[in-house]
């Protein structure tokens, strides 16, 4: 790809949405941010004790590129309690955050011009990644009807198999997740057709009621897995997440890691290492998520948005906005100046149709919450 072309992948419209709120914020105006997907709690104390006490007393230098073994183990432990899927630690890569999983994981499995097709509307750093790694975004459209997310009828639907495949599930943007029983479907299906399955995980853990979000370790060893100390784990700045790789390709993976990172940040690695003292705590974000979630989705629906029955994970809900505007960035845009809440326009997840739609994120605090449902009502003249 030349660096012309490089120049031409979209900015990402929810952190230009932050940035704009975030400038509003420090020029004193009142703003409530429903925009990015950052958790609105901390990490309990002791996890930054742990981390302090490292500092005084560790050199913290570079780790192994793979991560120090102690949280690999961790990890790989996660996957026996949670899933009950036994999964080698030689097969764990702690990463640069799930993002830095995702890059090596696409220049790991793939060849340049290969055909890489994931559901739209989707996290936007996937298809920007894969125009950057010189691959093909095969797009595949999606409705209200599946939640957004891919059924095998859709890969069935392309004129041949694509190389790779990306599902999110719980999902950026709409919060749905795929069924056990549908993800097992497209974990056969990718097996059989040669389609290289990557499934993004990060959102595991912050699921709510009956969902169940099964890791697709479970159907297949074939599968890259990548996940993040992002969202259920309460760590977004610390940029740490991790892979797990096929075994075939675990060389080529840690290759590429050496050259690329080195190795994951040492400080980061020690917090995610005790976080694990804190499922918890952790857990108690989650159950409060799930109370923000249904505050804002009586508004939103109060208000006449449509569309967000499928939402159990994640924190975000993808409204469809088309009974109120038809321009979802113009909607956002005003929003945000008149009555001081950020959201991000659909358009980011779908160039086609997320003129119709606006993602908000509800990770942040109940109080925040309310007062943002508050003024949306009042904003929209249905208080
Ligand atoms: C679906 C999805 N994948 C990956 C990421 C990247 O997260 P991180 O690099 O912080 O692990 C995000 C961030 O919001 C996301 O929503």
């Amino acid at each position: 790809m030349s660096p012309a072309a490089r120049a031409l992948i979209a900015p990402f419209e929810a952190m230009e949405a932050f940035r704009e709120a975030s400038e509003l914020k420090a020029q004193g105006k009142d703003i409530i941010h429903l925009s990015v997907g950052q958790p609105g709690r901390t990490v309990p104390t002791a996890v930054l004790e742990s981390v302090a006490s490292a500092m005084k007393n560790d050199a913290l230098g570079y780790t192994d590129s793979k991560g120090i073994p102690a949280l690999r183990q961790r990890i790989a432990l996660q996957y026996r309690t949670r899933y009950g899927v036994e999964v080698p630690v030689e097969r764990v890569f702690v990463t640069v955050g799930s993002s830095g999983a995702t890059f090596m994981t696409l220049l790991t499995a793939f060849d340049p011009g290969a055909r890489v097709a994931l559901a739209r509307p989707a996290y936007p750093a996937y298809p920007n990644m894969l125009q950057a790694t010189n691959l093909e975004t095969v797009f595949l459209d999606t409705d209200e009807s599946t939640g957004f997310q891919p059924r095998v009828s859709h890969l069935e639907a392309l004129p041949t198999p694509p190389d790779g495949l990306i599902i999110a599930s719980p999902s950026n943007p709409a919060g749905t997740v795929l069924p056990p029983e549908e993800l097992r479907a497209i974990a056969q299906w990718c097996k059989a057709h040669g389609t290289k399955l990557i499934s993004d995980e990060i959102y595991h853990g912050v699921t709510y009621g009956d969902a169940v979000a099964q890791t697709a370790l479970a159907f297949s060893d074939e599968a890259f897995v990548v996940n993040s100390f992002s969202k259920y784990y309460l760590l977004p700045g610390w940029r740490l997440g991790w892979a797990v790789v096929p075994e075939r390709f675990c060389r080529s993976f840690e290759s590429l890691v050496q050259s690329f990172f080195i190795s994951p940040p040492a400080v980061s690695q020690v917090a995610a290492l005790h976080v694990f003292d804190h499922l918890d705590t952790l857990d108690a974000a989650v159950a409060q998520y799930a109370v923000n979630r249904d505050i804002l989705m009586t508004t939103l629906r109060e208000v006449g948005m449509r569309g967000l029955r499928h939402a159990e994970g994640a924190f975000y809900l993808y409204a469809n906005v088309s009974g109120l505007t038809n321009d979802s960035r113009d909607f956002c845009r005003r929003l945000l100046h008149e009555a001081g809440v950020c959201a991000v326009p659909g358009l980011d997840f779908d160039a086609e149709r997320g003129h119709q739609y606006v993602r908000f994120s509800y990770a942040g605090e109940q109080a925040e919450i309310e007062e943002a449902c508050g003024r949306i009502r009042g904003w929209l003249g249905t208080s």
